[in-house]
């Protein structure tokens, strides 16, 4: 059987207290219920999902250095590394894998530090506001790429 696509998805910091983290701004979801959806969404789509979490800055370049030539796509929610890190941006350049940017919270209707975004340069799109659905919605997205690149 062919192998299908693979759609890595990459939380940054904190993402792991989802749950009992600000639910008020967050929600009650945990990740673990966040990488569920995830899962059963990618597999109606013929996408393979791998998902992850860390609060380390450098694992997550890690990661996305591991997806270059591998990943058909990426989504990630950086966190609060989103506010800081060129690291990431970086990283995400060199991989020159079609990547979605996500947020559960509306950043823009926050604190003034959260509105900019350094990673967003090498994002195709950003979707935040919409909690977990974000990251299902983030999956349609790329495997519409996906299906449009094996057309042509
Ligand atoms: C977040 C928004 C960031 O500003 C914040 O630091 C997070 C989560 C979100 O999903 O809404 O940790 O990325």
């Amino acid at each position: 059987m062919a192998k299908l696509p693979t759609v890595v998805v990459l939380n940054g910091p904190n993402l792991n207290m989802l749950g009992k983290r600000e639910p008020t701004i967050y929600g009650r979801d945990t990740l673990a219920d966040v990488e569920t959806a995830c899962r059963a969404h990618a597999k109606t789509l013929g996408l393979a999902l791998d998902f992850r979490q860390s609060n380390h800055e450098g694992e997550l370049v890690g990661w996305i250095q591991e997806a270059r030539g591998k990943a058909a796509g990426l989504v990630i929610n950086a966190a609060a590394l989103t506010h800081t890190s060129v690291a990431l941006l970086d990283a995400l350049q060199a991989a020159e894998v079609p990547t979605i940017e996500v947020h559960l919270s509306n950043i823009y209707r926050r604190e003034p530090f959260r509105h900019h975004s350094y990673i967003s340069r090498a994002a195709v799109g950003v979707i935040c506001g919409l909690g977990p659905r974000g990251y299902l919605m983030a999956l349609d997205a790329l495997a519409g790429m996906v299906k449009a690149k094996g057309k042509r």
